[in-house]
Parts: structure tokens; sequence; C-alpha cells
């Protein structure tokens, strides 16, 4: 050992010229990392400082076999992978985290061993990285074989390659082995260069026994008997992808398959028994692939698509190329017990997955700080690829939440830009936010509609066929949307073809030169949402653009420091009462005007809310858009509408608008017959009633609550207790029951006690409407003999949909007892699986019974809840926004500071603590500045 030391040592300093990053890290030397040196490599220390890896070994392909046992729980594993190595250098650096390794070596492209000895192997576990040492130097433009030997236990949470279980109805427990990988856990799984920009080639193979099947990403090829009475699959080698897009799957299920027009195999795969709730989605993956590969005009393709619902999955879903794994809410369609809109919420995923194996899989960022052109895109695509293969289920009517939800982080202090660094994977995880998402899909759809939807479409197949195979930086994507050819392009001839319609909708709208990139950076690279606020100077529009704020008031010091620096360039739009035409304005200045003519009466900005921006009518404009609504609302259209509720109530929670004038503004709600803006207004109230009945104001809290139900009275009683209708009046009527029955409306508990006992009377065999199934249970879940039975069904119930539903039913009990009792279910993960702990801990905090105890519960079990998700991970964002969502006390905020203080070590890595505050604060604020109102404003109405 100690002579090995020594020799290696010596060779270290002679090659040590190699190891020196080269390329976009070629500016330092290599830093002794200063982590212990594994057992026989005593005198080396880790060559390599930095988090991302050296960019002069690139990985070709890999041939990784793999050894799962389902009964140890664990797995072994080799894995070849074939490097080109552009820099002399003795070391290669690649990532693995919790892997053993137990032996490596490098063979030349002769496949001979370069040494006679197996190779010191250094770790540097927090940049789960590790170091393989050669002790002959390996010479820049050759390339070199990596043989790694490997084990580990199969994980216990949701990441890398993790074990899940199920129960079959005779009550047997069985094991599987899946994984998830992306962001950065392949590594776990094997060791490999785990970043997006190192594409390779995946050759697969999986031993197993003969009663199970494995999956991975490509169809097999043969399978072969290896002795010991198992089996190996081998698959067929896969297209050149990243890392994080890998997948297996080594289980017992039963699938369904059917064949896209052009060929594709597609199957649904689900435990056994599950199998009769699989043929939905199957309809919808075909319709899918066959819709993206012409709209794409790019064949997918692999020669299979297999979609499977994994029992235990952290999130809703992952695109693993040609197997993508989705949580079983989100695949399987029961049509028994699954609602409308549960079938809607499949359809949208399946649409984002299946998005992704064009933007994402075929073309991949660069680096994760741009995860928006993955996530972004696939978010977008929903609604195109819904919109065109289910046109009725109305997915248009979902957009504009999309945006919704993007404005209400974007207008706190705490937001990002879209693209943001991102180095370590805590800083990675939390880029799949609102901003890479769903301010992602908006900005999208603001630069379709200024675009046209056929130069947008267009434009993102140029940048789809130009950048298969490979990674795009956000340059390329405008550079391919503005039709800009590169030199290299105009040469080749390829790619890069005039497009004189892309220029001409471009300048029509901007009537000079348009510079796609800077206006896209300001949407991009800057954080934040602009406030439009416009006013009528006789034949003019004045418009005037600031950075949206909810927290922060013009009046406020910090005001003006927040506002610096910020501009955008605004696409507006706007339509007037003058004609049919929707009017544009590109505005590029903090100040501008229009010209509309003296003869308007009125003007509408942002039209149908194809903008990303929110509009301010100063000077009573808000009171000629009340009156118009009053007098004429269809002179609007429904979006229109929805976006006017929308944006008033955002003034108003910044301090624009008076809360008054917001509810004026709903008043003309009583004539509204379109299910979207009605939604809204009652949405509106139903935040203010949500935060209020947590607060000890029990008398403004009784009035609003016999506001609500007053105004709203005629329509609730319209509804019917049924699945009947159009998907619209479905959405609508669950929505209505549902709070109607929250805020305890006698008729409506009557009829759903009603139903509730013919369940019970049933044993929970009756199928009750799926739509109000949820409001059924919430009511029955009062008494203790329901509550239980719920628990019961729920423990025994094979339908995903069914126990979402009473799960939610469940946390509805004003027993705080019971809420107790699941919160400590959902930690233990046997009844409820961990999977679901985190909306458990959401729903319960949306109960006044049960906020302050999850609060408590979250502050008590922080370490369990980190260690179980992960830091970075959606979960723990959500349980932190999710459990001080409602806080609105002085009191309360100091009590969220006291604890993120706590634990400020991990508090100071998440942006989610930043965003809690933000919240509360803004609660704060509400309350300070609109209970008076709203209490006033109840007195006049009573
Ligand atoms: N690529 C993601 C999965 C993912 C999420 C990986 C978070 C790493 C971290 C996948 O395409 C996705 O976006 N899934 C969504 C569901 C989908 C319907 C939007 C999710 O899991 O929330
Ligand atoms: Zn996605």
């Amino acid at each position: 050992m100690a002579l090995l030391g020594l020799l290696v040592l010596s060779l270290f300093h002679v090659s040590l010229v190699g190891s020196h990053p080269s390329s976009q890290h070629a500016s330092s030397p290599p830093q002794p990392a200063g982590e212990q040196s594994p057992e026989g490599s005593d005198n080396l220390s880790f060559p390599w400082s930095r988090l991302r890896l050296p960019r002069y070994i690139i990985p070709l392909h890999y041939d990784l076999h793999l050894h799962p046992n389902l009964t140890s729980l664990s797995f072994t594993g080799t894995v070849q992978i074939q490097i080109d190595v552009q820099n002399n250098t003795n070391w290669v650096v690649l990532h693995s985290k919790g892997l053993k390794i137990s032996k490596a070596t490098i063979l030349d492209q002769n496949l001979t061993h370069l040494s006679d000895k197996v190779l010191p192997v250094l770790h540097h576990p927090s940049h789960e990285q590790i170091g393989i040492f050669s002790p002959r130097v390996l010479s820049s433009g050759r390339k070199y074989f990596l043989c790694i030997e490997f084990g580990a236990e199969l994980a216990e949470g949701f990441y890398g390659f993790y074990k899940s279980t199920y129960r079959t109805s005779t009550g047997e427990t069985r094991t599987l082995a899946s994984t998830h990988f992306e962001p950065t856990s392949a590594r776990m799984a094997f060791p490999c260069f785990d970043e997006p920009s190192f594409k390779a080639n995946f050759t697969v193979r999986i031993k197993r026994n003969p009663e199970l099947i494995s999956l991975s990403n490509m169809p097999i090829v043969k399978t072969v008997e290896v002795g010991d009475g198992l089996l190996e699959d081998q698959f067929d080698v896969s297209v050149k992808m990243s890392t994080y897009l890998v997948a297996f799957v080594l289980c017992d299920f039963k699938s369904v398959t059917a064949t896209t027009s052009s060929g594709v195999q597609v199957s649904i795969y689900a435990s056994p028994e599950k199998w009769q709730q699989t043929s939905y989605a199957l309809e919808v993956a075909v319709k899918m692939l066959d819709f993206y590969d012409e709209y794409f005009n790019i064949h997918y393709p692999l020669p299979k698509q297999d979609l499977i619902a994994i029992p235990d999955f952290e999130s809703g879903a992952m695109e693993n190329w040609g197997l993508t794994t989705y949580r079983e809410t989100c695949l399987l369609y029961d049509p028994l017990t699954s609602s409308m809109s549960d079938k809607l919420w499949i359809t949208m995923v399946i649409g984002h997955e299946l998005a992704h194996q064009w933007f994402g899989n075929l073309v991949t960022m660069e680096w994760w700080n741009d995860i928006w052109l993955n996530e972004g895109f696939a978010r977008y695509m929903e609604y195109i690829s819904v919109e065109a293969t289910y046109p009725d289920l109305k997915v248009e009517e979902y957009l504009l939440h999309t945006c919704f939800a993007a404005v209400g982080s974007d207008s706190l202090n705490s937001s990002r830009p879209i693209s943001s660094p991102a180095e370590n994977p805590t800083q990675i995880n939390q880029m799949f936010d609102t901003a890479s998402y769903d301010k992602g899909a908006c900005v999208l759809h603001m630069l379709r509609h200024f675009l046209t939807d056929d130069v947008f479409q267009r434009g993102i197949v140029r940048y789809l066929r130009k950048y298969s195979y490979k990674n795009a930086l956000n340059q390329d994507l405008w550079d391919s949307l503005a039709n800009t050819c590169s030199e290299e392009d105009f040469i080749s001839g390829k790619h890069c073809y005039s497009s004189s319609q892309a220029s001409k909708n471009a300048y029509l709208f901007a009537g000079e030169h348009l510079d796609l990139t800077a206006m896209m950076n300001t949407w991009i690279l800057q954080k934040g949402i602009p406030l439009v606020t416009v006013t009528r100077k006789g034949a003019h529009l004045l418009l005037r653009q600031d950075r949206f704020l909810r927290t922060v008031l013009p009046s406020d010091p910090l005001w003006s420091s927040l506002q610096k620096g910020f501009l955008w360039h605004i696409p507006l739009t706007y339509k007037t009462d003058a004609s049919n035409t929707i009017h544009r304005h590109l505005m590029t200045t903090q100040t501008d005007s229009i010209h509309i003519g003296e003869e308007v009466s009125w003007v509408k900005v942002n039209t149908d809310m194809t903008g990303y921006y929110v509009v301010h009518y100063e000077d009573g404009g808000w009171d000629k858009m009340t009156k118009l609504l009053r007098q004429n609302h269809t002179a609007l259209s429904y979006k229109d509408r929805t976006q006017l509720i929308h944006n008033a109530f955002q003034l108003v929670t910044a301090g624009h608008l008076s809360l008054d004038k917001g509810l004026d503004l709903i008043g003309y709600l009583q004539l509204e017959t379109h299910n979207v803006p009605l939604l809204q207004g009652l949405g509106s109230l139903q935040a203010f009633y949500h935060m209020i009945e947590k607060r000890n104001e029990i008398d403004v809290t009784r009035k609003l609550r016999m506001h609500i139900l007053r105004f709203f009275r005629a329509v609730i009683d319209q509804q019917t207790w049924s699945d009947g209708g159009s998907v619209s009046e479905r959405r609508l009527r669950s929505e209505l029951l549902s709070l109607a029955c929250h805020l305890d409306d006698p008729p409506c508990l009557e009829r759903a006690r009603q139903s509730f006992k013919h369940w019970l009377q049933s044993n929970g065999t009756l199928n009750l409407p799926t739509d109000v199934a949820e409001t059924v249970f919430s009511v029955g879940a009062q008494e203790d003999h329901g509550w239980a039975s719920l628990l019961h069904t729920y423990n025994i119930s094979s339908s995903a949909a069914q126990k979402g539903k009473i799960l939610f039913a469940l946390t509805c009990s004003r027993d705080t007892n019971k809420l107790h009792r699941l919160l400590e279910l959902g930690l233990e993960g046997k009844v409820i699986r961990s999977q679901d702990l985190s909306s458990l801990i959401f729903m319960v905090a949306r109960n006044p019974q049960g906020h302050r105890l999850a609060w408590n519960f979250v502050k008590k079990n922080w370490d369990t809840l980190v260690q179980r998700f992960q830091l970075g991970s959606s979960c723990i964002s959500s349980i932190i926004i999710g459990t001080t969502g409602h806080f609105s006390s002085p009191e309360e905020l100091a009590e969220v500071q006291l604890f993120f203080e706590s634990i400020k070590e991990q508090a100071s890595q998440l942006r989610a603590t930043q965003v809690a505050l933000d919240n509360v604060q803004k609660n704060v604020r509400w309350f300070q500045r609109n209970l008076e109102t709203l209490r006033n404003w109840l007195n006049q109405q009573m």
C-alpha cells in the first residue's frame, strides 16, 4: 500500500500539468480539496476544487450493467464509460454519491489495461465527486475506457435508484425499484458525468428474477440466462442524452399497449390491480405523441414510450426519455372515482412530460440556470397540446391561472429572474419553481402572441432542429425565433432560411427594427413584473411603467431603491369601445403616450392578458371599468373580465386601490354567466375569508360568510349534485359546492350529509358523483364515525384519485386530535405515504383548527422533513410557504423569523424562507390597511 502511495505521488507531481482545468475553467490551477483520502491513496489529495467537472474529459458512451436485489434492497453494478480526453491528465474526475466503489481501472482503445494495479479512487463527498488516478498519463486526443465497479443500498427517499412498495388486495406487500435522477441524482445510481451538457449514448443491462420485468429508456433487444436462475435484459443503445434522463425500473407491473401513427409503441404500466385504470392515459399518450410529431415537425426518435405509475413518487412526473414516470394520481384515471379535474390534470401532466421529449430531452439547456428552457416550454406546451387534442377540456380557461401564479410570486421582493445562477444541488433544486414553470410559460405566451402563432411555431421548430442532441442557451432561442442566421448557417444553408413573414410580423408590431434579444432579456434576466399605470388625458392615454410590488407602497422609504434600474420592453395591447381591433404598442421607456382619439369612452389594456404585466387605471379609471361591467359586461371578453378582477385585487393588496373599489368592481358578478370570471371573483373573496377565519375576528368572518352566500345564492342553488354537463359546468359546480359547504351553508350541508349517509350505508361501495365526492366526504368527516370510516376506506382503496379526495376530507375535521393523528400517520409513512406528507401538511394548515398545529409540527420535525425530502426540494418549499401563508399578525411574523433564525444555516440557503417572510409581511399590511374598510363595507351590505 505504502509503495503504491509513493509511486503514485511521484507520478502525481510530474503529471500535474495534465490536470489543469481547461476551456471555460482554465483560469486557475486545481486546488487541493482538503478531503480525507481513502485507504491506499494517503498521499494524494483530491485534484479538483470546483463543483462543476473539468471540460477536458468528455464521456461518449456508457455501458451500464446493474444487478438490483429486491430482497436485500441493494444493487451492484459496473459501468464502462468511453471517454474522450482533450488534455493530458492523470485524473478522471466524475460524480458519485453514496456509492461504494470497489474497483476502478482504465483501458486504452484496444482494451488494454493502462496499469496492472487497481487504481486509487479519491472521494470528495461534499462535491459528490470521485477522482480516479491513472499512473500513466491519459493523452490528449485519445479515447479510453473507464471501468468502475460499485454498489449501494436502494435509496430510502425519492431520488437516485430507490425502492417503492405497494400492497395487493390480499394484503401482501410487494417491492419495486425505480429511478428519479433530475437534477443531480444519477450519481446516486452509477458513477457518471452528471451535468446536462455531457450528453452520451447509454447501453443498459439489468439482471433480474424471471418473475419481474425491467424497463429502461430503450426497448429490450435480448434477454439471456445468466445462471443462478437469473435473466439479463439487454436494452438497445440510447440516443445521445444527458444523464438526468436515464431511467430504469424493476417491478412486476402489467401494461397496455398501442401504436402511434408513426409506429411508436406506447405502453402504460401500473401495478397489476390498477391495470384497469390505464386506458385513458394510453389514449392521451398516443394522441399527444402524434400531435407533437406534427407540431414540432420532428419525429419522436425512439421506438417506444413507456409511461409508468410509481406508487412512491415525490413530485408529479418525470420525463426520462422513453420511460416517463408518474405519481399514480398523475397517470391513472379511474372512471368510477376520478373527477373532471382529475382527468384534466392527467391530460396536462402527460402533455407536459411528452413535450419534454423534445423540449429538454432532444434540446437541453446548457446548464440548470436556464431550466426554464425545459420547464417553461413544457408548461406552455401543456396548453397548446391539450387544446389541440382535447378541445372539450377547455384547457385555455386555465392559462390565466398559470400567469396569476407567476404574478403572485413575482410581485414579492423575494422573487428571482427566470434565468438565475445555480451551482450546488440545493440551489439547482430550487430552480424548479414558479419562475421557471409559470412565469416561463406566461412569458412564452406573450412572445407567441407578439410574433403570431405561426412565426412562433416555426421559430421553435428551427430551434429544436438546430440544437437536436445538443444543448442550448437563451440566445439560441431568440436567434431561432428572430430567424437571424449565423455566418456558418448561411454557408451551410442548413436550419436557417429567411422567413420574411417572421420579420414582417415582428416589425409590424414595433414599427421599426426590433431587437428580440433586448426585449426578451428584460423578461428573462430581470426579476419582477411591471405595473403599467394608464391615465386618460383627452385624446391621449398616458403610460408609466414601474416595478409592481405587493409589499411596498410608493410612500414607503424603500420604494425608490426597489425601483432602481427596472425597465421592460412591454408589448402592450389594448381595446377601446370605438372599434373591434386589438391595438398594439411596444413600450420601451418608463413613460409614454398613445393617441387614442377623443371619442373613445373606455380603454381596456392588456387584451386577454396576453402580456405579462399588471394594469392600473388611475384617476377614476377603475370607476369606469366598474360601470362598464355593470352596464354591459360582455363588451369585454371573459378573459378580460377575469383579468380585471385579478388586477384589481392585486392592486388592493399593493395599496394602489382601496378594498371597497375592488369589492364594487365584482358587484356585477350576479350577472356573470361565465365560470372563469365568476370563480375568479369568488376566489378573491375566499382568499380573504381563509385569512380572516384564522384570526379572532368572529363578527367580520360571520358577515363575510353571509355576504358570500347571499351574493352567490342564485348560482349555488342552480347546481345539481351530479356529474352531468360540460367541463366548465362541472368545474363550477365542484368549486361552488365545496365553498358553500365550507361556509356552512345549511342546504349544502344537508344535501352532503344525505349523500354521505348513503355512502356509509353502502359500506363505502357506493360511487358518489366524482365532482362532488370530495365535498360530501368533507362534510361526512365532521362526525367521528364518518371520519373513522373514511380513514378505513382510505387505507383499503385501490384508487389514488379516491384516496386524494378522502385525505382532503380527513384534513377538514375540526377536531385537532384527529388532525394531529393525520400528521403523525404522514410522518410514519405507512397508512399515509411519505410522498403525500407535504400536501397533507399544506391541507392541515389550510384548516383554521389546524394551521397552528401544522406549523408546530413542522418546527418540531424539521430535521426529519429535511432529511426525507432534501433541503432544496419543492416539498420543503411548499411546507414552509404552506404553513406560514395564512399568518397575518406581527406576532406571527416574529415567530416565523425566530424559527428561521434557529435554522439559520439551512434557512439562508432557501428562497422559500424569504418568500414566506414576504408573504406574512404582505398579510400583516393587508390587515392594517383593509380590515376596517372590509368591516364597514360588510356593514353597509347588511
Ligand atoms: N422535470 C420535472 C420533474 C422534476 C421536478 C425534476 C422537480 C426535478 C425537480 C417534470 O417534468 C415536471 O415538471 N413535473 C411536474 C409535474 C408536471 C405536470 C408539471 C412536477 O413534478 O411537479
Ligand atoms: Zn417538467
